[in-house]
């Protein structure tokens, strides 16, 4: 088996070579001209001194590089890594934009076309998806997760490593995938990237792990650490983490992998006192390989011999990293994954731009539609289209898109422009751009409004402007986009705004006054089109927010998992010595969940199989949902819960189901949700994940702050 042939090559490997499989460099300058780090490179993959490598694309660079590797003594094929994160060619909707579909057999196929393309040109292994929970939208990552719930990131987690990697790897159309960043990336304090994350043990339980365990359950190849410390201890570093937890407690089998330096990076955060130091530390407490740091390289084989690391823990991570190089069957054939007819018909296959569009269509989220603006018809003969991402291109794939072919995006413009027909006139005008404070463009604005039935303006953030090291503590719409859209508003046409974005966005002149607001994320290569799909109603929006959107950054962090507190607000308005602030309400201006349909839904008819449960029984929860409205369309039906005295106080609504379902004009549907103990369980005093008797409060609807049924449950000892 697997594990005899990792031991019998384990044992003709030298100290160095060990090391080597540990050892993770970016290929960036394999490409390039000749360099002295060039030959460096080259020269150690010869020698059996490099375990894998990231950003090396492609069927020909990586079979080239392969190729060195197998000059090796003992021929020990590389592992390809890339961040693939919302699509390798064909450009997803970032990950942020889909966790807003609520549709996990969409995500997996998202995931499943981004490895099959990324597969077929050299990969092996994405650097995704990253489950790092997320409540602060002033952190630029929170566009490549999937928002700031537990419960709905576990379930999304699993689709996405589904997805890429089938159900076993070794097949050429999986990669691995790769949980990241464990953990607790997504708390960093003040939304400031690579920053301190100071977290209770039980919020670290209840809130950032799941996800990280629901990929574990998924078989999940590898793992991520990340860059933050973790109450004070790097999380590269930190042994609680990486030996305690997951290779512990979850009994993981695939290996760790550092974020890109950041075993070198506990030197400066003041946790290692040089790079020694910082190897010593990383391996110990459970990285297994050193991406970038050269940490490894040049120190482990000497605190091998020191005496300072134990053999048995080299052992241990080459041992992991090998294995996943055997399943992935690369032993048998290292050059599986570098064929170059797959490769071509692969990257052109057209129904991978059909799954984008789809996908595309389902991230949409209606957020506002004043007097049913939206769907537009036929009576609107003359449509403006303005501003300064309307005709955009590369802003649709937003950020990681890192080997997207942007010439396959299709503008907004471009999209409009083909599904308006030839009855109607689309008029255009920039407006303003994103940033910046000119005003010059608002006039033929206004006149190009003027001639319009209805105005339709596209603003938000550009790519650049949400993703890795992209914090930001002003999440108002940049530049003057909110003037414009003033300047727009004046003339009396109805406005419907459509915005692109990373992240939760702030905007308050449009929240008050649009006529309808659309909210686009960066919707990929296929945003256009699937954008004039939705504004003309052949796709009935169902998209819900995965995460809160604030009404001020002072409001940060915010989720909908609030608590009661001892003094809460009894009375709109009345505000004295209660917990609440004196110039913004509590509530968020868009809540968790929260999206509208062109259609409407009713939910009526909730019945418990019965009002009482002991711990080993389970209860059915069923209602009624019916589309009241005159389309067919989506909805996503929403189970929270309150337990309302317990040993660790429980926040007001906890996401514990949801299910979505598409309905016919008068068409009805009952849904059912399975209570048990697990739904009832928290991490208590002791860390444990128990249920305690006592009542529950269940709350059921179509968002977090839009709850249509209410009952009641006792467990009982
Ligand atoms: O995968 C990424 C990670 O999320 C952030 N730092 C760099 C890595 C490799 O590109």
């Amino acid at each position: 088996g697997t594990e005899q042939r990792i031991s019998t090559l384990l044992a003709q490997m030298t100290l160095a070579e060990k090391v080597g499989q540990l050892t993770q460099y970016s290929g960036r300058q394999l490409t390039g001209p000749a360099s002295d780090r060039k030959t460096d490179l080259l020269n150690s993959i010869r020698s059996g001194l490099v375990g894998s490598m990231l950003n090396v694309t492609g069927v020909q660079a990586t079979r080239e590089v392969q190729a060195e590797a197998l000059k090796s003594r003992l021929k020990i094929p590389l592992l390809f890594g890339l961040d693939v994160i919302h699509g390798y060619q064909t450009v997803f909707p970032i990950p942020l934009a889909e966790a807003a579909s609520w549709d996990m057999a969409a995500i997996r196929q998202g995931a499943h076309v981004a490895a099959r393309e990324a597969a077929a040109a050299g990969q092996h292994w994405t650097f995704a998806p990253m489950v790092d929970v997320a409540r602060d939208p002033r952190w630029g990552r929170v566009m490549e997760g999937a928002g700031e719930d537990a419960y709905l990131g576990a379930q999304i987690a699993r689709a996405r490593v589904l997805g890429f990697q089938g159900e076993r790897l070794g097949g050429t159309d999986a990669i691995m995938a790769c949980a990241k960043h464990f953990a607790a990336y997504g708390a960093a304090t003040a939304g400031r990237d690579y920053n301190a994350v100071d977290l209770s043990d039980q919020q670290l339980w209840e809130t950032y792990l799941p996800p990280f365990k629901a990929a574990v359950d998924a078989g999940v190849a590898t793992f991520m650490n990340s860059f933050n410390t973790l109450n004070g201890v790097p999380a590269t570093g930190n042994k609680y983490l990486q030996r305690d937890i997951l290779k512990g407690q979850w009994k993981y089998q695939g290996f760790v992998v550092s974020d890109w330096g950041s075993i070198g990076e506990m030197v400066p955060w003041g946790y290692a006192r040089d790079p020694a130091d910082a190897a010593q530390k990383a391996i110990t407490a459970g990285s297994d390989m050193d991406m970038e740091s050269d940490a490894y390289r040049n120190h482990l084989a000497q605190l091998v011999k020191d005496g300072k690391v134990e053999t048995a823990l080299v052992d241990d991570a080459v041992r992991r990293i090998l294995r996943k190089k055997f399943e992935l069957g690369l032993f048998d054939d290292p050059y599986k994954f570098s064929d170059l007819k797959r490769e071509k018909q692969v990257l052109s296959d057209p129904q991978h731009r059909v799954a984008a569009r789809q996908m595309a269509e389902k991230s949409l989220v209606l957020l506002k539609n004043q007097n049913n603006t939206l769907p537009l018809g036929k009576q609107h003969r003359t449509v403006a289209l303005i501003g300064p991402l309307a005709k955009s291109r590369r802003d649709l794939d937003g950020s990681w898109a890192l080997n997207a072919d942007t010439t396959l995006i299709t503008s907004f413009y471009d999209g409009l422009a083909k599904r308006v027909g030839a009855g109607t006139r689309l008029a255009y005008a920039k407006g303003c751009n994103v940033q910046g404070d000119s005003r010059a463009g608002f006039a033929a604005a206004v006149a190009a409004a003027q001639t319009a039935d209805v105005v339709v303006l596209a603003v938000g953030e550009t790519w650049e402007m949400s993703g890795e090291a992209k914090s930001r503590t002003d999440l108002h719409l940049p530049g003057v986009q909110e003037e414009l859209f003033q300047a727009l508003k004046a003339t009396g046409k109805p406005v419907v705004v459509v915005i692109f974005g990373g992240r939760p966005l702030i905007f308050d002149a449009i929240a008050e006054q649009a006529d309808a607001i659309l909210y686009a994320w960066w919707p990929g290569a296929e945003g256009g089109p699937a954008l004039a799909n939705v504004l003309y109603g052949d796709y009935n929006p169902a998209g819900k927010l995965p995460m809160t959107f604030p009404r001020n950054a002072g409001q940060i962090p915010i989720s909908y998992q609030q608590y009661n507190t001892g003094r809460p607000i009894t009375k709109p308005g009345e505000i004295r010595y209660k917990s609440a602030y004196l110039d913004a309400p509590n509530t968020p201006r868009y809540a968790f969940g929260h999206g509208l349909s062109y259609t409407t839904f009713r939910y009526d008819n909730l019945q418990l199989s019965q009002p009482t449960l002991t711990a080993d029984q389970s209860v059915r929860v069923q209602f009624r949902i019916t589309n009241t409205g005159t389309r067919a369309g989506e909805e996503v039906a929403q189970l929270y819960l309150h337990d309302v005295v317990a040993s660790v106080a429980r926040p007001l609504k906890e996401l514990k189901g949801f299910q979505k379902l598409a309905l016919k004009p008068g068409e009805s549907q009952t849904v059912t949700f399975t209570i048990d103990r697990a739904t009832l369980s928290f991490y208590n005093q002791q860390l444990a994940w128990a249920a305690e008797p006592g009542d529950f409060r269940l709350f059921i609807g179509s968002a977090s702050d839009d709850t249509r049924l209410e009952g009641k449950l006792t467990l009982v000892p």
